[in-house]
Parts: C-alpha cells; structure tokens; sequence
C-alpha cells in the first residue's frame, strides 16, 4: 500500500532515539522528508530528507525556531509526530515526588505535546492532509504501580490529541493518538532496570518499530477518516475481561 506520504514534510519530536528514531527512519522510506527536533541531535544522519534540529520541545523559543528551521528548509509543514516524552519517576512512591519532579514530567510530556503543535498549526492550515498523531501511552488508561506522574502525563496528553481534533476539524487537520504498552527502547530499559534489554520479559514487548508502522498509517492521507482516536498498542491487553471466562 502506498502511504502517499511522497515528499511531504514531517517534524518528529524526540526523534533522535526509540520510536521517535524508528519513525523517522520508516518515514524516511515512505518518501517524506524528516525534521527530527530532539535536546539531542548529534545521532541524527543528515541528509536531503533527514534534519535534526537542537530543540527543547518545553521551551517556547526553542521550539519556534525550530519550527523556523524547517520552514526555511523545506517551505512547509505536513505533519507533527510528537513522540519527545520522559518516564524518569517509575517505582516511586506519590509522596516521594518533589514537585520540581511532577512539574518536569508535566513540561515534556504535557506542554511538551502542545508546543511544537502550536507553532506548527500556521502552517499545517496551508495543507491538503494535515496530520497530527501524538504518542501518549497505555499508561494513560491503566497503571502500574509506582507510576502515578507519568500516568497523569500520558491521560492529559490523551485528553490533549482528543480535543484538539475537534478543535481542528475546522481546518482539516487529523489529530490521533498511539497508546503503546511497553516498547524495547532506551527509555523503557532505563525505567525497568532493563539494560540488556527484554528477552526475558514473561509479558509482550513492542519494537520500536510496531509503533513508528501505527504513528506512519495516521499521518497517511490513507487513514482519511480516522480522526480523535487513541489507538492501543498493547496486544489486547485493555480489551480483556478480569472475569476467568
Ligand atoms: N518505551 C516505552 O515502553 C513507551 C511506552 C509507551 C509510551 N512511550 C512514549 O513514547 C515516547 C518515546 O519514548 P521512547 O521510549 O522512544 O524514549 P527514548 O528516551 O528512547 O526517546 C525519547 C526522545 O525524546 C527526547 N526528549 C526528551 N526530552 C526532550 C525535550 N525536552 N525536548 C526535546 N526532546 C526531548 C530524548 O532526547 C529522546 O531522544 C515518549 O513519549 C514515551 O513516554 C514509551
């Protein structure tokens, strides 16, 4: 199938590693052209179809220069992947967490959703087929223990993708949402103590590319009428019954 994603524009934020990386490198192959806005941009090989861009997706001048950036680049802007996030508090206790600790977490993965977004939308109205996804989380529905910060990040960034596609119907920009369950990525091995990775996990794990393959499908013109939707990634998980049957 064709993604018809030939030559458009797309900014991935937190491109620079796991799925953001993925993504960028399937969308790469799908024919578009990359504008990875990361802290971290030095793993990023440029080429006519790649970029990285130094951005901190928390900080408003940062990030509309980046948006600048790809705009002198490359005249336009297609489509946002927003993907940059932190799950730095896992396995501690509420009480433990100082509120410079909840507000970080709020800034990437909350306002961290919002800006890129924001400084984006001028010009996404000047395209046939905008398409906006963002990566909130499984955790934004169900939690594991120890994990009450990010949980609240990953449903405000839920709630985000689905009211602002209502928002923005008006202009007809698609905004969806991926809710993955774990994912092998640096992060996920940070967070779970998982340095050699998760042969040995007795629970399903998506590669980084299971979801960077969802991420590319709701961007794609294809996915025309798939609008304010969270999509789980979690093997079915969310689906089932606590009742034996
Ligand atoms: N890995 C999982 O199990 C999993 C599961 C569900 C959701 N997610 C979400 O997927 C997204 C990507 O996570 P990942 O596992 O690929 O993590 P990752 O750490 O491999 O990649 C995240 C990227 O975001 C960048 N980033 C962090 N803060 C930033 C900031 N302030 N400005 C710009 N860039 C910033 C990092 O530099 C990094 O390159 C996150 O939003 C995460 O919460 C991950």
């Amino acid at each position: 199938m064709d993604l018809e994603l030939n030559d458009r524009v797309v900014i991935v934020t937190g491109g620079a590693s796991g799925i953001g990386a993925a993504t960028a490198t399937l969308l790469i192959e799908e024919g578009a052209r990359v504008a990875v806005f990361d802290l971290h941009t030095t793993t990023v090989s440029e080429s006519d179809r790649l970029i990285g861009v130094p951005c901190d997706v928390r900080d408003e001048s940062s990030v509309s220069a980046a948006i600048d950036a790809v705009v002198a680049r490359w005249g336009r802007i297609d489509s946002v992947v927003s993907c940059a996030g932190i799950s730095t508090l896992f396995g501690r206790s509420v009480e433990s967490v100082t509120t410079v600790e909840w507000d970080e977490m709020m800034q990437v993965n909350v306002r961290g959703q919002w800006l890129p977004i924001k400084h984006a939308l001028p010009h996404l109205r000047q395209q046939a087929s905008a398409a906006i996804v963002i990566v909130a989380s499984d955790s934004a529905m169900v939690a594991a223990p120890g994990d009450v910060v990010y949980c609240t990040s990953k449903g405000a960034a839920l709630t985000f993708a689905r009211a602002l596609s209502v928002d923005l119907q008006v202009d007809g920009i698609r905004v969806n949402c991926v809710c993955p369950s774990i994912v092998d990525t640096p992060q996920s091995r940070r967070a779970m103590d998982k340095a050699e990775g998760f042969a040995d996990a007795d629970y399903p794990v998506n590669d980084p590319l299971d979801i960077a393959r969802a991420l590319a499908l709701l961007i794609s013109p294809v996915t025309r009428s798939v609008n304010g939707q969270a999509i789980l990634a979690d093997w079915g998980y969310t689906a089932m019954s606590s009742y034996p049957a």
